[in-house]
């Protein structure tokens, strides 16, 4: 037989999955009970997911080995109450979440990743709108054959976003003139953003997509400040200048107490289509170690793969078009992480921030 705190203490091994926190920090465990009659265990968790179900079931499983074990895993009804929303202010009411995709530098694949990532979320039933914020470069209207296309007005005077491959999509560049945006300073970029956010007719929408300006100047921590950020995703090639980057960014979420969803290394390899074979041009799996710095997660390593740059091109993304390719699977694999968390931020009220220190 065991003790209650017995129990507990052998669950504290079990992380949640996608997390670096237990389901007994998070205080996912119910019950922890062991009588004569065997070992009785009820946890309640934030998702649906039957991955995330069977993955615990077989973690709790093995460390109760040759017990009689009765373990019952709660998910959530379909029928759910309204989740609280943070007391943040929300300068968009109707956008349940946040999601801010940034990197050090430019040219990593912030936007590609930004726009497929959405395309994912909304393939898995999401309603999803894409913020191009990259005032400096704004090349998602691109991306997604929309350039040159002026969003209308509403009868509010608020703008509607334009629509293409099930998502949302307002880019900042088309609503600013062109080259304006290079002469501003921090604090006049701050004004036009919070107020062209305002101006946006958004609908209701579980998740915007914000591609950041690159770095973690003036600009970026404006921006990150003057919206309730959910979740911020670091993209980086595997090279080690763009490594150094990586840190910069994080440590900018850190600062501003952003949670982490992880970090997605982008041109991960080279994938051949001649042979299939993938080749390591900037390296392969360097970004792990930083992670690990931070105690986030490597959420996908996607391959340089020649279809997703004609894609980006010609405004045909990769994730739309060929959802079952090497890519667009990472693609959805940091969509699932996305939601997953997402949904234990909505029941715990967010990761744990001092988590994404360096040790
Ligand atoms: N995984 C990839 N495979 C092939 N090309 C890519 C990949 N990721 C990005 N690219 C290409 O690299 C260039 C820069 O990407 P982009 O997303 O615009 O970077 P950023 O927004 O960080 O400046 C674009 O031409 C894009 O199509
Ligand atoms: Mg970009």
């Amino acid at each position: 037989m065991y003790s209650k705190e017995e129990i507990l203490e052998k669950l504290s091994s079990i992380k949640y999955p996608g997390f670096g926190k237990s389901i007994v920090d998070f205080k996912f465990v119910k019950e922890a009970i062991s009588d004569n009659e065997g070992i009785k265990i009820t946890i309640d968790i934030p998702s649906s997911s039957q991955d995330i179900q069977k993955e615990l079931e077989i973690g709790i499983h093995d460390l109760f080995e040759g017990e009689n074990l009765k373990l019952n895993i709660n998910t959530p009804k379909i029928e759910k109450e309204t989740p609280k929303q943070p007391e943040k202010k929300n300068i968009a009411p109707t956008i349940k979440n946040f999601v801010m995709v940034s990197s050090g530098k430019g040219g990593v694949g912030k936007s590609t990743t930004s726009l497929n990532l959405a395309i994912a979320l909304a393939s898995n039933g999401k309603k999803v709108g894409l913020l191009d914020a990259d005032i400096y470069g704004p090349n998602i209207p691109r991306m997604m054959a929309l350039e040159g296309v002026k969003p209308q007005i509403d009868s509010n005077k608020k703008i509607i976003p334009l629509e293409a491959y099930g998502i949302k999509m307002v880019s900042m560049g088309s609503l600013i003139k062109s080259g304006q945006a290079l002469i501003w300073r921090g604090a006049m970029v701050m004004k036009v953003i919070t107020q062209l956010l305002r101006d946006i007719n958004w609908g209701e929408l579980d998740i915007l997509v914000i591609d950041m300006p690159p770095g973690t100047g003036d600009a970026q921590l404006t921006l990150a400040q003057s919206v309730p950020v959910t979740l911020g995703i670091c993209v980086t090639t595997p090279q080690v200048v763009s490594l150094d980057d990586t840190s910069r960014s994080l440590d900018m979420f850190k600062k501003l107490n952003i949670n982490v969803a992880g970090i997605v290394e982008n041109m991960s390899g080279f994938l051949c289509p001649d042979n299939g074979k993938t080749y390591d041009i900037f390296g392969r799996g360097t970004t792990d170690e930083i992670a690990q710095m931070y105690k986030t997660e490597v959420l996908a390593h996607i391959p340089i793969e020649i279809d997703t740059r004609i894609g980006g091109d010609e405004g045909k993304p990769i994730m739309y078009f060929n959802p079952s390719c090497a890519s667009s699977k990472e693609y959805i694999k940091i969509a699932n992480s996305v939601i997953s968390k997402l949904e234990v931020i909505e029941k715990d009220g967010g990761v744990d921030n001092a988590s994404i220190q360096p040790s």
